[in-house]
């Protein structure tokens, strides 16, 4: 009999499993491939939370994720651990995801091995290199390395465009978070996380105000700054509360704790936990007033839910929400966010605005347009 094509996803963080888990599942509805997973587990609790979710059993675990990594060494550990993986399974392509550096040093390390790339949510622009770091140039290096183009939106296809490469390997496709988003969102949902439902009931009618921050580049001040914002408001608002569940990571605990912990803030309307799974995540999202965020992922979500989205950055490579009004760039800035927060509570017409301003990133189909796209170049019937 002969082998069917092989194609080797490889990922590492939550967000990554989050996007691809739908990829996966639409190519598995081709018989005529097979797809296996590596995961280099980056990312160990956040990704374990998101495979349980998504029923995923990756057939190599690289296990690489040590407390407080560097990049480069990171980097290196990737490259190296992909070598047994993609020796043993010669796949036809490789399969990544976004800016992360799972991605970046997958796909260089399939280029080692001259296998072809095929990179999901490409384009992705700020114009910075340092902005968001490292993630603009993992991104732009995995455009060089990679062979098929599947940008979320046309604003990406068009960044794309302007570098050179052929309008035939670039696909326009939606960015699969929103398939994802509408397999998990449902207006009966039970949390999973008791500490969660309790501090829920407990709040009652207050506005729900959810934040996340984890970027790199706003460790230290900028970040301190975001929640010294966010605690002015609690103080000004008392109808209000705030959800925050906690990247794992102790550079961004260590901050927010701090600034938002008791006895910083009013603890009763702080919810400072630990990183919630993926369909509480979302099922809170839905029931959010608004959404703070310096996140990728999440700022993709809110629009999709109708959550006028505050982001705490400078810059955004995901413009398209701007554009239509349905967010706005505070800043990693304490008078930005307490600026642009103040309005949303005191303005119902801007907030109605923004709440309605729609979801220009995807329709919920992106990851079967780009399994045809797969299936049609490894010559897969469905
Ligand atoms: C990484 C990605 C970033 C992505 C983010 C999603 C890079 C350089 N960064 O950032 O693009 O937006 O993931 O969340 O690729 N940790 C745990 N348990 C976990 C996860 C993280 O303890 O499940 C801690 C560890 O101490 C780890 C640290 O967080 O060393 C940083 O993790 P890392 O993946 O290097 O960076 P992130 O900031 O999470
Ligand atoms: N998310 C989650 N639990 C949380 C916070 C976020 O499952 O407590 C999900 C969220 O729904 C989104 C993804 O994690 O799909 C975003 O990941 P993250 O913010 O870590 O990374 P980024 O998108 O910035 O790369």
């Amino acid at each position: 009999m002969t082998e069917r094509p092989r194609i080797l996803a490889v990922f590492g963080t939550r967000p990554e499993a989050v996007k691809l888990a739908p990829v996966i599942r639409a190519l598995s509805l081709y018989p005529g491939l097979e797809t296996r997973m590596a995961v280099t587990a980056q990312h160990r609790e956040m990704l374990d939370q998101v495979l349980t979710v998504f029923a995923l059993t990756p057939e190599y675990d690289l296990n690489l994720m040590r407390s407080g990594q560097e990049l480069p060494e990171l980097t290196a550990r990737i490259l190296r651990g992909l070598e047994p993986a993609l020796r043993a399974e010669r796949p036809r392509l490789v399969l990544v995801q976004g800016d992360t550096t799972t991605a970046f040093a997958a796909g260089l390390a399939a280029y080692y091995r001259r296998i072809p790339v095929a990179h999901v949510e490409a384009g992705l622009r700020t114009g910075d290199k340092y902005a968001p770091w490292p993630e603009e140039i993992n991104r732009r290096l995995l455009t060089v390395l990679a062979d098929w183009h599947f940008a979320p939106t046309e604003v990406a296809a068009a960044n794309l465009r302007r570098e050179g490469l052929p309008a035939g390997r670039i696909h326009v496709t939606g960015n699969t978070v929103v398939d994802a988003l509408l397999t998990a969102v449902r207006p009966d949902y039970r949390f999973c996380s008791q500490a969660l439902s309790a501090w829920l009931a407990a709040q009652g009618s207050r506005r729900l105000l959810l934040a996340t921050l984890h970027r790199r580049e706003n460790w230290g001040a900028p970040l301190a700054a975001v929640c010294r914002g966010l605690r002015e408001i609690l103080t000004e608002f008392p109808e209000t509360c705030l959800a925050l569940p906690m990247h794992r990571n102790p550079a961004v605990r260590a901050v927010l704790t701090r600034e938002l912990g008791p006895p910083a803030a009013a603890p009763e309307r702080v919810f400072l936990g630990e990183p919630l799974g993926y369909p509480d995540f979302v099922n809170l999202l839905a029931r959010a007033y608004c959404v703070v965020t310096d996140s990728g992922g999440v700022q993709e979500e809110a629009p999709s839910l109708g959550k006028p989205l505050v982001v705490a950055r400078a810059t955004t490579e995901r413009p398209e929400i701007l554009a239509r009004g349905g967010a706005v760039l505070a800043g990693a800035d304490q008078a930005g966010i307490r600026r642009e927060l103040r309005r949303l509570l005191t303005e119902p017409d801007h907030y109605a605005r923004m709440a309605g301003a729609g979801n220009p990133y995807g329709d919920g189909q992106a990851a079967g347009r780009i399994a045809a796209v797969l299936a049609a170049e490894l010559s897969a019937e469905p």
